[in-house]
């Protein structure tokens, strides 16, 4: 069964190149709700790029960053956030998305995800080694994480508007 929507914060999640960004900013649009992306709100709080932070502090200092943002981004006024891929796959941050906002996974198969992200990337989990293969490791170890969002929409290739318009009649 698909899950209600009445009015909290919807978030998007799912591996990088999925999409969260683009069909969270014309999912916003089209419900007329403020749109959020929680790795933009990190980097403007540290004064610094996601690579800088993973680099200088860590990935733990990073995800902890991280929990705070979508802590206070779920809090406050109903809103569309796109959420780092690793976000949901961390425990603490996870809960406080699946209590307070209705999640939306957004499954892109590796083809769609490797053409998303390009060849060379800034993010810094695709620095080292092959693209394909590591988002295939990350899709292997996190799926089954991500299926616990309340909805699981297939994102498409293009046209992004397609998912889009999966989302709403799933949450209509
Ligand atoms: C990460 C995904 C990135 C960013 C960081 C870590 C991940 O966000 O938060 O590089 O662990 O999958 P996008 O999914 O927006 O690329």
């Amino acid at each position: 069964p698909n899950p209600v929507w009445h009015g909290q914060p919807i978030v998007l999640v799912g591996l990088m190149g999925a999409g969260k960004s683009t069909v969270g900013r014309r999912l916003a649009q089209r419900l007329h709700l403020p749109f959020v992306d929680a790795d933009t709100e990190i980097e403007t709080a540290a004064g610094m790029t996601v690579s800088d932070i993973f680099a200088r502090f860590g990935e733990a200092h990073f995800r902890d960053g991280e929990r705070r943002v979508i802590a206070r981004l779920i809090t406050g006024e109903p809103r569309v956030i796109a959420t780092g891929g690793g976000a949901f796959i961390q425990e603490d941050t996870r809960a406080l998305i699946l209590d307070n906002t209705l999640s939306v996974w957004l499954d892109a198969s590796p083809e769609v995800l490797v053409a998303r992200v390009g060849r060379r990337d800034t993010r810094p989990l695709l620095r080292d080694g092959d693209t394909r293969a590591i988002l295939e490791e990350l899709a292997r170890v996190r799926n089954p994480i991500y299926a616990q969002a309340h909805l699981r929409i297939v994102s498409q290739q293009a046209p992004h508007d397609a998912t889009v318009n999966a989302i709403l009649k799933a949450i209509g």
